[in-house]
């Protein structure tokens, strides 16, 4: 288990694809999932507009407003101090205009304490990118599969199975470089095309659901660890543990001994404090019984 206490760079992320070394990638929403990917050696976590499924319960992203995103990104900065936070700009923060763009990415920094954006598009939002970028502002593309466009795409298709699909995707990266993106996620894209974009790119490539010659991978948090996620099953997850079950069993466990009176058990310690004899001395029964600090 490794655990850096400084964030990384985007200069140290260019250097990792130079060197060949993998990138991990996670989505992260609140303090305890920060905390923990933190402590397992993650080297980037992205609050991703991905909440709206998993933890929200919509159907899609579009619903997840730009507050929706500080208030989750400022939990995950709390929960990880010292590593690398990347924050989506939400449903038509990075599509109307290069103000919006600037405006929104600067609360996502300023309020939520993101070191980045990540916005979904390729080409047509060059400007928005680049006029990012010159105020001082990481950003990360997102193309293939972009979630905020799934009406437009008809679905959570693989893309780039099309010779002109593929070119596009490549002209679109390159794009993306130019503006000055300091890496690119790919999603659903077939693996040749992931491949040939890695290759052609000096910025590193963070592929889901993009094969294996990505320079990184990310993956939802909830899906790694079967936490509840909403969605149906997806061939390119893989489920390192499965919590869901854990949470589950240990919620029914809880409800059959309320129910059967089983907890709390006779001799809890809140019935030797309720029988002490001056309150610091139930505070430190049952603070020592809690686990807690007594005051
Ligand atoms: O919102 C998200 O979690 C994402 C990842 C799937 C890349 O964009």
């Amino acid at each position: 288990m490794s655990h850096s206490h400084r964030p990384l760079t985007i200069t140290k992320l260019k250097n990792m694809k130079q060197e060949g070394v993998p990138i991990s990638m996670l989505t992260a929403y609140d303090y305890p999932s920060a905390k923990l990917a933190e402590e397992a050696g993650i080297d980037l976590l992205l609050v991703g507009d991905s909440l709206g499924n998993v933890v929200l319960g919509y159907e899609t992203t579009i619903p997840v407003t730009l507050d929706d995103m500080i208030y989750h990104t400022k939990a995950v900065a709390r929960g990880a101090a010292g590593t690398f936070i990347v924050a989506d700009m939400p449903f038509m923060t990075s599509r109307v205009g290069v103000e919006t763009a600037l405006r929104s990415a600067a609360r996502l920094m300023q309020e939520g304490g993101a070191h980045a954006v990540k916005m979904e598009g390729g080409r047509e939002i060059a400007d928005e990118v680049a006029a990012c970028v010159r105020a001082g502002i990481p950003v990360m593309g997102h193309i293939g599969l972009t979630p905020q466009s799934v009406h437009q795409i008809g679905g959570y298709k693989v893309q780039g199975k099309l010779e002109q699909e593929a070119e596009r995707l490549l002209e679109d990266a390159l794009a993306l470089e130019s503006a000055g993106a300091f890496a690119i996620v790919l999603e659903l894209v077939t693996e040749p095309i992931a491949e040939k974009i890695t290759n052609r790119l000096s910025i590193p490539t963070i592929g889901i659901g993009a094969g294996r010659h990505c320079d990184g991978q990310v993956l939802v948090f909830h899906d790694l660890l079967q936490y509840a996620s909403p969605y149906r099953e997806k061939r390119f997850v893989k489920t390192y543990a499965d919590i869901g079950t854990t949470i589950r069993d240990a919620i029914g466990r809880y409800v059959g001994d309320v129910k059967q009176r089983a907890f709390p058990e006779q001799r809890h310690a809140f019935e030797a404090a309720t029988a002490a004899q001056s309150k610091d001395e139930a505070m430190s029964l049952y603070g020592a019984q809690d686990g807690r600090k007594t005051p």
